[in-house]
């Protein structure tokens, strides 16, 4: 992998990005016919363009983005709105537009063949949904994503709370990772074989809100909300914020129990957001790091937070922390039915599945869901590299490769027989994740993208109350490209 290269930026420029985004095309708020909700009407534009990445003299960088920016406009609602957004597009392949972590009825879903044919060039599509659950998400094109997602199309998602949290500022920081060459240009090897069999496209240089950044500008005493979305294509985040001690308040949108991140790391794979509640405790005039430490040996500083010289108050403010719970049916985990789900392939794959073969054979729990890896080993077929219960998906996947009844609770004990992590996403609803490796996990989180440690079993809990097909993946974007997705029904 190339070095990270983090060109220093001047505070300046980084305002000036940041205070581009907030500034982006919002249409205003329009009133549904009487008594509806309100209806909210947002466009968005696909189309190649150039955009500054990297500070001045790198040149600017083509891109292919939503309005002409990167990240697209952030899109914000107060939960309980309709959205109604008309996406163009102005690319010369075709496209559509997926609203990550959103619970919209399956037609607009955005997954092209599946829930819709695509949007040819030229062509606009209209979503129409309502805005269920409160959070953060975010919204990237569904087709040949590990492309258009890498070049730039992405924005955030916002739906407030009735009721937001209270805190002094709101920032939301989209983490991009980019492959780019001496030139600034993003480096034309999409869909490499090497990138698939491994960890995916991971790049060299880092972006927040589309820039390099340098310096993010604090003042003691304040309370940040800072809502994190993973939007690279592969590269797993691990962010240490040094002196601070940030307060996880929401996983992928969905709230949990307040809590500081294991090891003081705040983990984001790709497509995850994670909601902090951050207080500035640090000294008037003082610099802290933020620092990636997920690749080891890679670790960099991502930015810095930099405390002007006024504070705005002595200690943090005693405000609540919890989030109001969004509306989503509870799984009865014992009366479930369950599902295994085992992922395989990939660089070392074939050592994974014997060495997690012979561990099964020695007894030990979890041999129901192991008990198939060694007949996995021969029944594995389709050209892709990467295996959902020994298919690798190809070309447009239709046929569900599960059908969960709707209405009842399900669990789905998920083995990840890998040599990688993989961050695996169900569209359409939101899941607990209830156990990691045989063990409860302590908040039982909603999420919906979950991320697999190698070898690791994860068992997820959701009841299925949104009818239709729906995309089941890893979110590294090789990965999925190169078989690791499948479709699952819920009828
Ligand atoms: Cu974020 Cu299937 O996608
Ligand atoms: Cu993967």
């Amino acid at each position: 992998m190339t070095p990270l290269h983090l060109p220093t930026l001047t505070r300046r420029t980084l305002l000036a990005g940041m205070a581009g985004i907030a500034a982006a095309s919002i249409l205003p708020a329009k009133r549904g016919l009487a008594g509806a909700l309100p209806v909210r009407d947002f466009a968005l534009r696909a189309a190649p363009g150039r955009f500054r990445l990297l500070p001045a003299p790198n040149g600017q960088t083509p891109v292919w983005s939503f309005n002409a920016t990167v990240p697209g406009p952030e899109i914000r609602v107060r939960q309980g709105e309709r959205l109604r957004i008309s996406v163009e597009n102005g690319l010369d392949e075709e496209t559509t537009v997926h609203w990550h972590g959103v619970r919209t009825p399956n037609a607009m879903d955005g997954v092209p063949h599946l829930t819709q044919p695509p949007i040819a060039p030229g062509e606009t599509f209209l979503y129409e949904f309502d805005a269920v659950d409160a959070g953060t998400f975010w919204y990237h094109p569904h087709q040949r994503s590990f492309e258009q997602v890498g070049r730039g199309l992405y924005g955030p998602l916002i739906v407030e709370e009735a009721e937001p949290l209270r805190v002094d500022r709101e920032v939301t920081w989209v983490i991009d990772d980019w492959r780019l060459g001496d030139d600034a240009a993003i480096t034309n090897d999409f869909g490499g074989r090497h990138d698939m069999m491994h960890g995916g496209r991971v790049g060299n240089t880092v972006t927040i809100n589309g820039r390099v950044p340098d310096s993010f500008a604090v003042r003691k005493g304040e309370r940040i909300r800072l809502r994190l979305i993973n939007a690279a294509n592969a590269r797993i985040f691990a962010l240490d914020f040094t002196d601070h001690e940030p307060v996880v308040v929401a996983l992928d949108g969905q709230p949990v129990t307040p809590h500081r991140p294991a090891d003081g790391r705040v983990v984001l794979g790709p497509a995850m957001r994670v909601d902090l509640v951050l207080d500035l405790a640090g000294p008037v005039g003082s610099r802290a790091a933020v620092v990636d430490r997920f690749y080891e040996g890679l670790e960099y500083r991502l930015i810095e937070l930099a405390y002007g010289d006024q504070p705005l108050r002595d200690g943090p403010p005693d405000w609540p922390l919890d989030l109001p719970a969004n509306p989503l049916a509870e799984p009865d985990v014992a009366l479930a039915t369950r599902h295994t789900v085992t992922f395989t392939g990939g660089m070392m794959g074939q050592m994974v599945m014997e060495d997690m073969a012979r561990g099964m054979a020695g007894g030990g729990s979890g041999g129901g869901m192991m008990g198939g890896m060694r007949s996995m080993m021969g029944m594995m077929h389709g050209k892709g590299i990467w295996f959902v219960n020994g298919v690798a998906a190809e070309g447009p996947m239709l046929d569900p490769m599960l059908t969960l009844e709707r209405g009842r609770s399900h669990v789905l004990a998920m083995t990840n027989a890998t040599a990688w992590p993989h961050p695996i996403h169900l569209h359409g609803h939101s899941f607990r994740v209830i156990s990691r490796d045989g063990e409860p996990t302590t908040h039982r989180e909603w999420q919906d993208t979950v991320l697999m440690a190698p070898r690791e079993t994860v068992e997820i809990a959701l009841v299925a109350d949104n009818p239709g097909d729906w995309m089941f993946h890893c979110h590294i974007l090789e990965h999925q490209m190169s078989g690791m997705m499948g479709v699952i029904r819920v009828a």
